[in-house]
């Protein structure tokens, strides 16, 4: 056995060797413990106590070090007394757990853990280190059909080398992009017939988009003449905007007075409606309100926004309105950007790609059902905050209905 006991907190070198070159025997002696016993644990075999590393014991000593030698065998000797065999109690002991790590990583040395990525593309070869010229700052994600490549190859080179480009294809049909010049460095996502948010909740998890400043979830049918996405984003970080999207050109019969682009400013966030649409100015459709087509969300926006994506409502109708549960105050933080603007094309595309049944076309039954997911979502949405308010006891706010 070693003996535990030594005077002070200096090691000298020769015993810091030791102790490194037993924790490393230890851990090839564990090893092929592992190797030639796979299904018993270690805690299970009755191991003589010379074959443990005294690494277990150098921990206690650490771990005591401020105690009396008296008081430190005296506790050395309660844990032994508790703990069976000293090898369970070393075992036990020496892992390492730490709460404040990712969940289900708390077995890991916090300084080994990466718990976040992002989409740059590196070399195989070379230092890791080198491997980056630019570090996109934004990302910009499409959801695309191969008849709107002419669209997407317009609307891809109004975004500098500062942005990452990544096309989720829902036509199946990603070889077909390879001749744009862009389209090597793009990140290409192929799942057959998804929309955009099915694709936004599986592949942009905000651990993964983490590096990312600016997250642009953008649909395909946009005109992007009089946009620029450098211009757009200074406007954005200039009015405090967390979830913004530029103005849409008026010409198109819109739904909303919100999202409509005004000729006269650089953002806007909020507007009048039709009388009675909004029992609050600083609500949804008159504040804290943008679509769902051409959003743009900073990194702590997107960090929650994520979790309000359904995982079973893929259409995200309704999404629009609830935005304004991520930020606050939601009519200072959600606005429309004018002085960048867009035009929605409004072409078919995946709501056209239903199921004709019962005598009816492919694009009703899509329309049904998001109108059907809307409602879910609405109540599901309800429901919950009832739940909530309910559990901590107190009335909801009259506000908090969607
Ligand atoms: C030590 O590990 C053994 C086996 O995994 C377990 O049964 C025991 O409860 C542990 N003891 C403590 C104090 O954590
Ligand atoms: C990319 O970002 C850098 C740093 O913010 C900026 O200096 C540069 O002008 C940007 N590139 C373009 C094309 O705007
Ligand atoms: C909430 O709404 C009810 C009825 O619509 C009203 O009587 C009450 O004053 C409202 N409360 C607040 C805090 O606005």
């Amino acid at each position: 056995m070693v003996n535990p006991i030594r005077s002070g907190n200096m090691r000298k070198p020769n015993e810091i060797m030791r102790i490194l070159v037993t924790t490393f025997v230890g851990g090839v002696f564990g090893f092929f413990l592992g190797v030639s016993f796979p299904t018993l644990s270690l805690s299970q075999l009755n191991f003589p106590s010379s074959l443990i590393p005294s690494i277990d014991l150098t921990y206690i000593e650490d771990k005591y070090s401020g105690l009396s030698t008296e008081a430190f065998l005296n506790a050395w000797s309660s844990l032994k007394g508790n703990r069976g065999s000293s090898l369970q109690f070393s075992l036990n002991e020496t892992k390492i757990w730490v709460p404040t790590n990712p969940r289900g990583a708390e077995r890991l040395p916090p300084g080994i853990v990466e718990s976040e990525s992002d989409f740059n593309l590196r070399r195989l070869w070379g230092m890791p280190s080198e491997d980056l010229a630019i570090k996109p700052k934004y990302l910009v994600t499409f959801t695309v059909g191969i008849d709107q490549k002419k669209n997407i190859d317009a609307a891809v080179k109004k975004f500098s080398e500062n942005f990452t480009i990544l096309l989720f294809h829902y036509d199946g049909r990603a070889s077909e992009w390879e001749d744009l010049e862009w389209s090597k460095r793009a990140i290409h996502v192929s799942v057959y017939k998804q929309t955009k948010w099915w694709y936004a909740k599986r592949f942009l998890h905000p651990d993964i988009v983490a590096s990312y400043d600016y997250i642009f979830v953008w649909d395909e049918d946009l005109g992007v003449e009089h946009f620029n996405a450098e211009e757009y984003i200074k406007l954005v970080r200039k009015h405090g905007l967390e979830i913004s999207q530029p103005g849409l050109e008026p010409n198109q019969g819109l739904t909303w007075q919100m999202t409509k682009r005004r000729g006269n400013s650089e953002v806007h966030k909020e507007t009048e409606e039709k009388p009675g649409w909004c029992t609050d100015p600083h609500l949804p459709p008159c504040a804290a309100f943008v679509e769902i087509m051409a959003t743009v969300f900073s990194r702590d926006a997107w960090r929650c926004v994520w979790h309000l994506i359904q995982n079973d409502l893929v259409h995200g109708w309704g999404l629009d309105f609830a935005l304004r549960k991520c930020v606050h105050p939601a009519h200072e933080k959600i606005g429309v950007v004018d002085a960048q603007w867009i035009v929605h094309q409004s072409v078919p595309s995946l709501g056209n790609q239903g199921k004709a049944e019962n005598g009816r076309a492919p694009w009703e039954g899509v329309r049904e059902r998001c109108r059907k997911e809307w409602e879910i979502f609405r109540s599901r949405l309800a429901d919950a905050e009832k739940a909530y308010y309910k559990g901590v006891g107190i009335d909801p706010p009259n506000s908090t209905e969607v």
